[in-house]
């Protein structure tokens, strides 16, 4: 992958963060400094951990389900990602003034782990949603997404194992996961698994309902759940990001091709099957066990 990256370190802890240098350079003071509002609602995930999905499923959920609005503006636009220039080679657009300027109540999308988001989040506490998914499936995911994203031309391999040992971008994702898993019962946080929207969609929306104080009929209920399928999301041009790659891999000088890669990919559980070795499986069951999940009494869900 051709971008510089430099490890961050917190100073009250030992946890660290690996992101780009360019990260660093335009976004980590602006976003630590980042003017928080009481009426914010924060969706924090690592990559690949249903973000996008959970992110239509939260706007709708606040905004009344207004499909009209909903199919005519871009995800990215109604719910943009705060350190997005900072990751992506050849994007300057400034997503950090941007989320600043978006107009209330604003629904902020990002990746960061818990001690470089905005020190304003510990003290406005707005609310604050969490997902997380198991780390084979994420690892198979961000794998297709460094190859068609990040023009990354390594083996599967060796992006497992880099995986495994905590070695790229927002890593190491045991402890993104377990910092928010250690706050899940604050009243402005609510923590959430891919696995449980993929097993009963309709149960998470009702969590989050309540979680943001909206109420809906069954009828609307069920509508949504449409609206938030794979097949429906995949086709859905607001969300299923097709023409932000285009525009990304064009600004790089590469073509894009919707047949070779779509942002909404598979949606399984369990994917990791097909696409990993005895021996990488067994690597990536070593760091879902990591040992320090017990004392907190955390597990990934497959
Ligand atoms: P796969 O690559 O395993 O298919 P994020 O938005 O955090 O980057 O996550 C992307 C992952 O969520 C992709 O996983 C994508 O297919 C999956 N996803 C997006 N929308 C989904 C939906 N409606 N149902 C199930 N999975 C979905």
């Amino acid at each position: 992958v051709n971008v510089d990256f430099m490890k961050i370190k917190d100073n009250d802890t030992d946890n660290y963060c690996i992101m780009p240098k360019k990260f660093v350079d335009t976004c980590l003071d602006r976003i630590k400094n980042f003017e928080v509002f009481e009426d914010d609602t924060w969706i924090v995930t690592y990559p690949k951990c249903g973000t996008t999905w959970t992110q239509e499923m939260v706007w709708m959920i606040l905004n009344n389900l207004n499909y009209e609005q909903a199919m005519k503006e871009d995800l990215y636009k109604r719910s943009p990602f705060l350190e997005w220039a900072g990751i992506i080679n050849n994007f300057d657009m400034d997503f950090v003034d941007i989320c600043q300027k978006l107009s209330r109540p604003r629904l902020i999308k990002s990746h960061l782990p818990l001690f470089l988001l905005p020190d304003q989040l510990w003290t406005v506490k707005p609310k604050i949603i969490y997902v997380a998914r198991n780390p084979k499936d994420v690892a198979v995911s961000f794998y297709h997404h460094h190859c068609h994203l990040h023009a990354y031309k390594g083996t599967k391999e060796d992006f497992f194992e880099a995986f495994a040992k905590d070695l790229t971008l927002y890593y190491p994702f045991n402890s993104h996961v377990l910092e928010f898993w250690k706050i899940r019962n604050n009243s402005n946080i609510l923590f959430l698994f891919y696995e449980d929207m993929k097993k009963d969609l309709e149960n998470e929306v009702k969590k989050t309902m309540e979680f943001l104080g909206k109420k809906y009929s069954q009828d609307e209920i069920e509508k949504l759940c449409k609206h938030l399928s794979f097949d429906s999301m995949k086709q859905n041009k607001m969300i299923n990001k097709n023409d932000e790659i285009r525009m990304l891999k064009e600004a790089a000088g590469e073509k894009y091709s919707e047949e070779e890669f779509s942002f909404i990919r598979k949606g399984q559980v369990g994917a990791y099957k097909s696409e990993m070795s005895a021996e990488q499986n067994q690597m990536l069951d070593d760091y879902c066990n990591d040992p320090k999940f017990k004392e907190f009494d955390f597990a990934y869900k497959f």
